[in-house]
């Protein structure tokens, strides 16, 4: 097949976006338990969607899309559970996300009844190849589809008098939609809406429903339609990536940058295909960056193993932040520079981290020191005196780091494996201590 050059750019030549920095979180929406889930080959019981529930909530989600519950009666049971015993924290808000037909709102908003903080979010697909090949609608039918969504979605609120209601609508593949069609379909629910009446804003989502583009005409698109809207002020502008091009972080964070204040994501990436947005990766890059992310991410083994255990997921060892061998040295000159700066990090006191190899201090998200630097034949001296000096309380001398490190690395070499500490030890023992 022939392919084409992206179609959807948006002329911007006095963006600004990438002259700025993130320098506060947005708000942060998990859809792990919906577009996550939806994704699995097994999706979620219910026992492991409430475990994967709590813990969202302990990590700090203020907004949790916890289904479609006009989709299943799974889904539809599960928020029910949620809401009757109580299991909500009272500054959380459940999200819930319909499609744009009147049958399944209604069944949507009979879910949350009772719910104390409620997203409403309804979607309909806005993009070229839905309008033309999936749904064969003009743009005036899909515009239509949407107001009257948002309009039959308006009129059901009496049913939900106790509940704090806000609305979200998504432009499914705003990214591959004309962007001046994405605004105007905008523009008319938001004035089907009418925050100014209803109270609050609300939300736009801007979705990157699959990954079309280079990140930056991604965030382009995001400012571009910023600018535009004309009701700036009533509205939460929100990105949701998908990583098709393992650029879903990087178009998030642009989109920031170009003025989204609101990110929808999941954690370590689980979602449709490649997967959803990783927020544990965006929320950990901009604590590197000195910016508290918001998201309790001190213990991310445990954060891990709850995700691993109830999606039946794994992580890739090389996974930002959260493999098992991303604080990992094994080549020698990688291990003496995180040896120097570790001493230096002792001896001088730093207020800040200043580690070649290590974006981040492992112990700040519940990582151990210990895996850093591991010893193979590539290893070094300065890994192997680490390990020694580290694990045995062994200080040598700095004139037999070369030939205890060579010793090292000929035993690595012959079993053509790595070495565990203790194995560096025995070699060290063999060789060097009993003389
Ligand atoms: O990726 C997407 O467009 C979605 C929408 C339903 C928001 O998941
Ligand atoms: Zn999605």
């Amino acid at each position: 097949h022939k392919y084409r050059p992206f179609p959807f750019r948006v002329s911007l030549p006095d963006r600004t976006w990438p002259d700025k920095q993130i320098t506060a979180p947005p708000a942060w929406c998990s859809v792990d338990l919906r577009d996550g889930n939806q994704a699995l080959p097994v999706p979620m019981n219910v026992d492991q969607k409430l475990e994967f529930f709590k813990l969202l909530c302990d990590t700090g989600f203020k907004e949790i899309e916890v289904g479609f519950p006009s989709a299943s009666q799974i889904e539809y049971d599960f928020t029910r559970q949620l809401i009757e015993e109580h299991l909500i924290p009272d500054d959380v808000y459940i999200q819930v996300l319909t499609q744009a037909r009147p049958h399944l709102i209604d069944r949507t908003v009979e879910a949350v009844q009772g719910a104390k903080k409620v997203i409403l979010h309804m979607y309909v697909a806005t993009s070229v190849m839905h309008r033309t090949i999936v749904f064969k609608r003009s743009k005036e039918e899909v515009k239509k589809i949407a107001v009257d969504g948002t309009l039959y979605m308006k009129s059901l609120l009496p049913r939900l008098s106790g509940t704090e209601v806000v609305y979200e609508f998504s432009p499914e593949a705003f990214n591959m939609t004309e962007p001046e069609f994405a605004l105007e379909v905008c523009e008319a629910v938001v004035e089907a809406w009418n925050p100014k009446e209803v109270g609050g804003k609300v939300i736009l989502n801007l979705p990157a429903t699959v990954e079309g583009s280079t990140p930056n005409v991604y965030a382009d698109q995001i400012e571009w339609f910023c600018r535009n809207f004309s009701r700036r002020d009533e509205v939460i502008i929100s990105v949701h990536t998908h990583n098709d091009r393992d650029t879903g972080v990087a178009a998030t964070e642009l989109a920031l940058l170009a003025g989204a204040e609101r990110v929808e994501g999941t954690l370590f990436g689980n979602g449709e295909r490649t997967g959803n947005l990783d927020i544990v990766a965006v929320a950990l890059n901009m604590y590197a960056e000195g910016v508290d992310p918001g998201l309790d991410l001190s213990d991310l083994p445990r954060i891990r193993s709850v995700y691993e255990r109830c999606t039946g997921m794994t992580i890739h060892p090389r996974h930002p932040y959260a493999g098992d061998l991303v604080f990992t040295a094994f080549s020698g000159s990688h291990q003496d520079a995180i040896k120097k700066a570790m001493d230096l990090l002792k001896t001088e006191k730093k207020d800040y981290w200043e580690v070649p190899y290590l974006p981040i201090d492992p112990m700040d998200i519940g990582r151990s020191y210990k895996a850093i630097i591991r010893i193979n034949s590539q290893s070094g001296k300065g890994g192997v005196s680490y390990i020694l000096q580290e694990e045995f309380g062994l200080e040598i001398p700095k004139g037999m780091h070369p030939e205890v490190g060579k010793k090292v690395n000929e035993v690595s070499d012959a079993l053509v494996r790595e070495l565990s500490p203790q194995e560096v030890y025995e070699v060290f023992e063999k060789h060097f201590l009993n003389l």
